[in-house]
């Protein structure tokens, strides 16, 4: 497979989405001016309310519970929607409204939400940005912000037409360790970067998990190519201040298949876990009655749905990839060797970045763990997996500390990230931000302006405006 970036071509798409970021900026002004003049809280709805919209919650009915208010809950599933509503009943003594997804405009027009949060399925969550922009809403998306580039256009075409702003939350940018890669590379530390090799790996833990429900069929996740390295891209972009103008990629799927489950002596693969008549033979299985966390959210609720959150991993019909190997070039020449593996033995990644004065080798090593609603320990890094060498070219290597500061899951970031997007909405400046963050952003933005032809500067300016798309299919 050759992804070419056919459907927008670079040139308009860097346009699109340097405008898009000046409207958000004058946008945002408008909205914060109208916020203080009318002094009230900012009113936040909340589309798709499974595992990872729990975070969301917290950062608004409690960790900024002074500025902010949750006003509507909306989803597909009524069993679902009772539970945040109890929950945030119980824990906080609101009443917040429930909307089936059929209802949606209902709810903006009975709740008037200033932000729409999204975190349905990759694959709606177009639906719900566009339609909440025309409503007059500002929104906050989880990643990947929608999975092909034509979606990816009709966003960016919205943003311009609405003069709203949509926000996508990665968080993999507010990891301490991350931030201390990006000033390293900000401040020269191995010269100007040449090339760039980065291998993900998943394990068959979590990385199992992906081929279980939604997330293994391209038209609900993009395949992994989108809704996990989405990420990656991300991070690889505000590394190298730089985007993608040619991508060569290879995929297959040669381990989550029948023909595996017999080589691991099950007789066949099934349908799923909790009917399974080989489970206790099978080391991929997944016991949801056995967790509170996955019973509550997902098994206790498929009866309204049909959502089962332990499909079988071995089951013919998933069409993602789990083998990805990818060739991409950068607009300052950089060249990148990518790949994700979903299969492996250990869960984390190992980076290099080439440059002409040195090398530096980056590592994470996660610990094991699911997603199962709790966000106890999602993406959290093992004690002592964190590693940052700088190689110079002459002289001896040293180790670098990454920054402290990181809380919960995904390498530190989740803590940090609802911190900076509440910021960004109350805009009341950086008292939230970590050290590390700030230093990198600012580094950034300074070296980029100053050194203009080093790391592009005009490119450091546009991340700071908040690009939210990337163009990968
Ligand atoms: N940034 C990260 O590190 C991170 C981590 C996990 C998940 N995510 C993202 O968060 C989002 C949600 O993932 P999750 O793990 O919570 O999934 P989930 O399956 O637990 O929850 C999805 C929710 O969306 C609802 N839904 C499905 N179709 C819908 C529709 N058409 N309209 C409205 N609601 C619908 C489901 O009923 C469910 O409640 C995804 O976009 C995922 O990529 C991001």
């Amino acid at each position: 497979m050759t992804v070419s970036l056919k459907n927008i071509d670079r040139r308009t798409f860097v346009k699109a989405t340097a405008a898009t970021g000046a409207g958000m900026l004058v946008s945002g002004s408008a909205l914060f001016a109208n916020h203080f003049q009318e002094n009230r809280k900012k009113r936040y709805a909340n589309v798709g309310t499974g595992s990872r919209s729990r975070m969301y919650q917290k950062a608004v009915m409690e960790s900024y519970a002074e500025n902010s208010e949750m006003v509507g809950f909306c989803d597909i599933n009524i069993g679902r929607l009772k539970m945040v509503q109890k929950a945030a009943k119980g824990k906080y003594g609101l009443d917040v409204p429930i909307y089936l997804a059929d209802d949606f405009d209902k709810m903006i027009i009975e709740t008037k939400p200033d932000v729409v949060i999204v975190t349905t399925v990759d694959g709606f969550h177009h639906e719900y940005i566009l339609r909440a922009m025309e409503l007059g809403c500002d929104v906050m998306t989880e990643k990947p912000m929608t999975i092909d580039a034509e979606k990816c256009q009709s966003i960016i075409d919205k943003q311009i037409e609405t003069g709203r702003k949509c926000t996508v939350t990665f968080n993999y940018r507010y990891s301490p360790a991350r931030s201390k890669v990006k000033e390293l590379l900000m401040k020269g530390a191995i010269g100007d970067i040449l090339s760039v090799d980065f291998h993900w790996m998943l394990n068959t833990h979590h990385g199992a998990d992906y081929f279980r429900r939604w997330h293994s069929q391209k038209k609900f996740s993009g395949g992994l190519m989108v809704h996990k390295a989405t990420h990656h891209f991300d991070l690889v972009n505000w590394w190298l201040s730089a985007v993608p103008v040619t991508v060569h990629a290879t995929g297959k799927r040669e381990f989550y298949t029948p023909e595996t489950a017999k080589r691991f002596g099950l007789e066949n693969y099934h349908e799923r876990c909790y009917t399974c008549p080989e489970k206790e033979r099978c080391g991929f299985k997944l016991e949801l009655e056995k967790n509170e966390s996955l019973k509550n959210l997902y098994l206790d609720n498929e009866q309204y749905d049909g959502y089962f959150r332990d499909k079988c991993v071995f089951r013919p019909e998933i069409d993602i990839e789990d083998t990805m190997n990818v060739l991409v070039t950068y607009d300052n020449n950089v060249t990148m060797c990518y790949s994700v593996n979903a299969f492996n033995s250990w869960e984390g990644y190992q980076i290099v970045f080439n440059g002409t004065q040195g090398r530096l080798e980056h590592s994470i090593v996660e610990k094991l763990y699911i997603n199962d609603g709790s966000n106890k320990n999602q993406g959290a890094i093992k004690e002592g997996g964190t590693t940052i060498k700088v190689f110079p070219l002459r002289g001896e290597p040293h180790l670098e500390e990454p920054h402290k500061g990181g809380i919960g899951g995904h390498g530190g970031g989740d803590g940090i990230q609802p911190h900076r997007a509440a910021v960004e909405l109350l805009d009341d400046g950086a008292q939230h931000l970590v050290v590390g963050d700030v230093e990198a952003e600012g580094v950034h933005l300074q070296l980029g302006e100053r050194r203009p032809g080093h790391l592009a500067g005009h490119h450091a300016v546009r991340h700071h405006l908040r690009v939210v798309a990337h163009p990968f299919q």
